[in-house]
């Protein structure tokens, strides 16, 4: 693996779990300056230029958060419609642009393939925080690092053999799980249950990805029976987005919810919950409902927060300080949460 003054466009550049593990090792060590023990000013002087043509919270923010706490300066653009695609500028010369004022760049864009495009015209690292249908690289990392933790990252060689992840909603134009399936077969060979609808299973080039990596693949539409032996459990929302026509998506909108009732009884083997969120909560069936909030194997926040330490790693060796970075923290001064 050589992210140095690199991209990161997609998953398919890391070839080995012995590189996904050691971002995932230096994450873990970074979690004193995210948990503000240690202040760190290593990318003092650098510029993040964080471009997001697609709606976000969390990767925006959390890409934002991380650079910042690594002492560096982060300089934003959201939507389309306020800035200059809107007038018919192309990627190119966008990015041909942005990469004269920064040091590293973010990209998220509606269309599968844009960020390696806008890489193309670049003079400095991008990476991929989400392509339209296509990949979401950091997402997967960060989903990776949760299941470790979660179950002990230091077990064993391979922490993650033999495991059952059942994967469910819209496989199709789910980005997260194109990526996420493709770098836990690093870990194979692993059993995946794809659940969804016919017209939103996973891309059958996924599932042959899948298979050259020695895993089994298994789709089905009935979520009760794929449940039952899932040591994970990743659900996702029903791209409303992605569709031509709403008919369409509210077709599918509801079909596959989770709640602590339906936990009880199918989740035999009381399986991690994840979900890359936002989860749709205008529905009258959520993805996964409220009422799981405080149980203790619901992921879904723990998720959330391991963004930030996956995505100050990136920086870290995309930018060559991995071997630097804790050299010269120093203490926090100020009150970190609340005061009980
Ligand atoms: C996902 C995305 O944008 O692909 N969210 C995220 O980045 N955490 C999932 C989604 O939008 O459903």
């Amino acid at each position: 693996m050589k992210l140095t003054g690199s991209h990161f466009l997609s998953v398919d550049q890391l070839h080995h779990r012995d590189d996904v593990l050691k971002i995932c090792e230096l994450a873990e060590r970074l979690e004193v300056i995210v948990q503000r023990k240690k202040v760190s000013r290593i990318l003092e002087g650098a510029i993040l230029a964080n471009l997001f043509f697609e709606p976000s919270t969390r990767t925006r923010l959390s890409f934002g958060c991380a650079f910042n706490l690594l002492g560096g300066a982060v300089r934003d653009t959201t939507g389309v419609t306020t800035s200059s695609i809107s007038k018919g500028e192309s990627i190119y010369d966008t990015s041909r642009c942005v990469s004269g004022y920064a040091d590293i760049i973010v990209v998220r864009h509606p269309d599968a393939g844009s960020v390696a495009q806008f890489a193309l015209a670049s003079k400095v690292p991008v990476i991929n925080a989400g392509d339209g249908i296509g990949e979401h690289p950091t997402q997967a990392l960060l989903d990776v690092y949760t299941i470790l933790r979660e179950r002990g990252m230091n077990q064993s060689d391979n922490p993650l053999q033999q495991l059952h992840i059942t994967m469910v909603g819209d496989l199709k134009h789910g980005r997260t799980v194109h990526s996420l399936s493709k770098l836990l077969s690093l870990f194979g060979p692993l059993h995946f249950t794809f659940v969804a609808p016919d017209a939103l299973q996973m891309p059958s080039s996924i599932e042959a990805f899948l298979l050259e990596r020695n895993c089994t693949v298994q789709k089905t539409d009935d979520l009760k029976n794929a449940v039952i032996s899932a040591d994970v459990l990743y659900i996702t929302r029903i791209q409303e987005e992605r569709f031509a026509e709403r008919e369409e998506f509210l077709r599918y909108a509801g079909q596959y919810a989770i709640d602590q009732a339906f936990y009880d009884q199918f989740c035999v083997k009381k399986p991690l919950l994840m979900h890359p969120l936002p989860r749709d909560s205008r529905l009258l069936a959520p993805e996964i409902n409220q009422d799981l909030n405080l149980h203790p194997n619901l992921a879904i926040f723990r998720q959330s927060d391991n963004g930030v330490a996956i995505r100050m790693a990136l920086f870290c060796l995309i930018l060559g300080v991995e071997n630097k970075v804790l050299d010269k923290v120093k203490e926090v001064d100020w009150q970190v949460g609340l005061v009980k």
